[in-house]
């Protein structure tokens, strides 16, 4: 069985990215041929259109996963760029994408009625990562709950190219965690960079603390009772907290008579000792950026023979080999 999963390196990760995906990932890890872990560099580009940038992001996203506790000898992580099959393998998917179903995804649709440009990398943008999954015969795809209907996409061009052609490819499953599908950010909105309401997760204590203080919340009086299920702050407290502290803080709220921020207080103080080891280890990484390139370079030789396979199936099978 492998798991597989992608992330773009488009700046630092936030707590939307830690809890609902990179948290899987290394839950997930156990030899490294059943667990695959990529830069999605070639989706950043969508995004991200300083070539230095970009290369400067990648590799502290490399540097960021490996501080979390993603683990070289459990796990195989390789920027997507250097498996240059996957490009050939979203080729020979694209040749049987319905637009209609390209057209119906969200990243594209919501820039679209945003009335911004679109350019065909993102309209395309699902069809690649339909490449990145099948290419490694991938069966589980941790990811957040935006990503689900990207998999659902992935799913139905494996069929029908099954179909077409015999059976080539593995059928993939979302696994998405119900606790952290999606996080919200600073206003309660879903935690995006694209929305500038991000917590990042490796970003020091100081103004770390200062963004938790401005999380935005209502401005009901503070004797007043509330209810914890639909707070976004209480949100953010329950993924750090354990179940004692979560059920007293979600009393405290039934109760009434707090200020928000001394739920905020609470949150910060966990959230910063939470991530200060990663934070520990994200400085000693920094120090050897030879030794997370040659981790790089060696998870894509081992994702390249896999890949390598996979391709020669599928040209194999629709008739271009
Ligand atoms: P990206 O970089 O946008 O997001 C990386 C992961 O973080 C999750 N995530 C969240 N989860 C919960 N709450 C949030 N607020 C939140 N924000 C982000 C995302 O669901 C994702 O799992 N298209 C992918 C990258 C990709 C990929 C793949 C993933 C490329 N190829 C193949 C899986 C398989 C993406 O945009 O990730």
């Amino acid at each position: 069985m492998r798991v597989l999963s992608g992330i773009q390196p488009t700046g630092r990760f936030h707590w939307g990215n830690y809890f609902g995906a990179i948290r899987q990932y290394i839950d997930l890890q156990g030899e490294p041929e059943n667990a695959f872990y990529f830069l999605a560099n070639l989706h950043a580009l969508t995004t991200v259109r300083d070539a230095d940038v970009l290369r400067q992001n990648t590799m502290d996203a490399a540097i960021d996963l490996l501080a979390l506790g993603l683990d070289p000898n459990r796990a195989t992580l390789f920027v997507q760029s250097d498996v240059p099959e996957v490009s050939e393998l979203c080729w020979l998917l694209m040749t049987g994408t319905p637009m209609g179903l390209l057209e119906r995804c969200h990243a594209y649709k919501d820039k679209k009625a945003k009335g911004l440009s679109a350019d065909a990398g993102l309209f395309a943008y699902p069809v690649l990562m339909a490449a990145d999954i099948l290419m490694y015969d991938s069966d589980i795809v941790p990811v957040g709950e935006d990503q689900v209907q990207h998999i659902e996409v992935c799913r139905d061009l494996a069929a029908s190219f099954n179909h077409r052609f015999g059976e080539t490819f593995v059928m993939p499953k979302a696994k998405v965690l119900d606790s952290s599908a999606r996080v919200a950010g600073t206003d309660g909105e879903k935690m995006s960079k694209s929305y500038g309401n991000v917590l990042e997760v490796l970003e020091d204590p100081k103004p770390l603390r200062k963004k938790i203080m401005r999380i935005v919340t209502d401005s009901r009086p503070m004797d007043q009772p509330k209810e914890p299920g639909t707070d976004h702050l209480f949100q953010l407290f329950s993924l750090f907290a354990n179940d004692a502290q979560r059920d007293e803080m979600a009393a405290m709220y039934r109760r009434g008579g707090f200020g928000y921020g001394e739920v905020k207080k609470a949150l910060a103080d966990l959230a910063v000792d939470h991530f200060a080891e990663a934070r520990q280890r994200r400085q000693e990484l920094q120090a050897q950026p030879d030794r997370v390139r040659e981790i790089l370079r060696d998870g894509a030789a081992v994702a390249r023979r896999k890949a390598t396979d996979v391709l020669r199936r599928a040209q194999h099978a629709c008739g271009v080999k």
